[in-house]
């Protein structure tokens, strides 16, 4: 089969594919998995490296070229460096990334660059101990600041990001420490708004710092920021300072990028959701154990990419009376909601 590019109903290609290979997260961060306790999928629903490969193919043969590796933690699946390997092998990736909170990171990196991962994003919220554990109930701080640092001396440390949820009252503060110790470990700060996503069960509107804030408040410190020309379809505007530091905002909240969307995710047990937002999702799993050609598969997804409509974050916006997407019943009896199963 030739590789091919396929576009939903508003011309965006299908490209760029969020693989989700555990529920399971080792933080419980605010924004994300605030309770204790979660359903998880039983191990046997979870796809084999084997069939997440088996998956990827029929996605790239479909025009998707990024892929990145999210969770849950992915850091916490056993021999994910297998995986990475395994994937590096397929020309059609051009782009192979691994989004992590980076407490495994120290003991992972050489496994992680000798398997050939190309990019590393970690996830960052505060540089103060005590609200890291406030924000994740974890004492793991210092074993993130050493993955930050083993991620800035390794070959990935090239094209290292740092992302960063920005909440009112919790970090905001923090803006101007984050972007210096970027600058320090040679990493791209990003800052995200905080997303009515599921599992962000506390989220409120007046908790969002809006990007239009985040620059007033960056600018009056470092002075007039110069906006960089965006390239691609990534979901962060960039910004450089005078000094030639740059940073990212990613306005999902506030000033969505629905239109430029190539994104979709497939859950570490097989089912494929195309929207961040979306209430379904379709099954893979079912079908490939069943013994499904690559063919048979590769219609199944381009059938669903051609009739895609969603601009969830849009939606979200234009509501008038906006609430958490979900409650933690709602999430409890239908996992597939929470961010953490999605992999953001
Ligand atoms: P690169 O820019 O290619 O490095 O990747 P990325 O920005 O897609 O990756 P990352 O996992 O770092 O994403 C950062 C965050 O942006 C996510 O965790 C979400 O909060 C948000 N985000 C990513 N994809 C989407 C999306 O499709 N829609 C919306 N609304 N937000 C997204
Ligand atoms: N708002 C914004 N980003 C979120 N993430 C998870 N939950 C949210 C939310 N409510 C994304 C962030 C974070 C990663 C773990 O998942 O990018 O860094
Ligand atoms: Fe894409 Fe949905 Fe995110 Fe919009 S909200 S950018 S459509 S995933």
């Amino acid at each position: 089969m030739a590789i091919m590019t396929i576009t939903d109903r508003h011309l965006r290609p299908l490209k760029n594919l969020r693989l989700s290979v555990t529920d399971r997260c080792n933080l419980r961060c605010q924004y994300c998995m605030p309770e204790d306790n979660y359903s998880w999928f039983p191990h046997r629903e979870i796809l084999s490296y084997e069939e997440c490969g088996r998956l990827v193919d029929v996605f790239t043969e479909l025009g998707v070229d990024k892929v990145r590796l999210t969770g849950g933690e992915p850091l916490l699946r056993r021999d994910l460096h297998i995986l990475i390997r395994m994937l590096r092998e397929r020309e059609a990736i051009k782009d192979l990334a691994l989004t992590t909170n980076g407490v495994l990171l120290a003991e992972r990196i050489e496994e992680l660059e000798r398997a050939g991962l190309g990019r590393v994003t970690v996830s960052l919220d505060t540089l103060q101990a005590d609200r890291f554990k406030n924000l994740s109930k974890s004492r793991d701080f210092d074993r993130v600041m050493e993955g930050i640092r083993a991620v800035m001396h390794s070959s990935l440390g090239e094209d290292f990001k740092i992302d960063t949820v920005v909440m009112r009252g919790t970090n905001d503060d923090e803006l101007i420490d984050l972007i210096e110790f970027g600058g320090e470990v040679g990493a791209e700060v990003r800052f995200i708004e905080f997303m009515d996503v599921g599992g962000a069960t506390t989220w409120a509107t007046k908790k969002v710092v809006s990007r239009a804030e985040m620059l007033a408040e960056i600018s009056s410190h470092f002075g007039p920021l110069e906006a960089v020309a965006k390239n691609d379809t990534a979901p962060a505007d960039r910004y450089r300072l005078q000094d030639g530091r740059t940073f990212g905002v990613i306005s999902s909240t506030t000033q969505p990028f629905c239109g430029g969307c190539d994104r979709s995710r497939l859950t570490a047990d097989g089912r494929w959701f195309l929207c961040l937002y979306a209430q379904a999702g379709w099954d893979l799993k079912t079908p490939l154990r069943e013994g499904a050609s690559v063919e048979e598969l590769a219609q199944l997804i381009r059938g669903k990419w051609v009739q895609r409509e969603d601009r969830g974050a849009e939606e979200r916006l234009s509501m008038k009376e906006r609430e958490p997407l979900a409650d933690a019943a709602e999430m409890r009896n239908n996992p597939h909601l929470e961010m953490h199963t999605r992999g953001g």
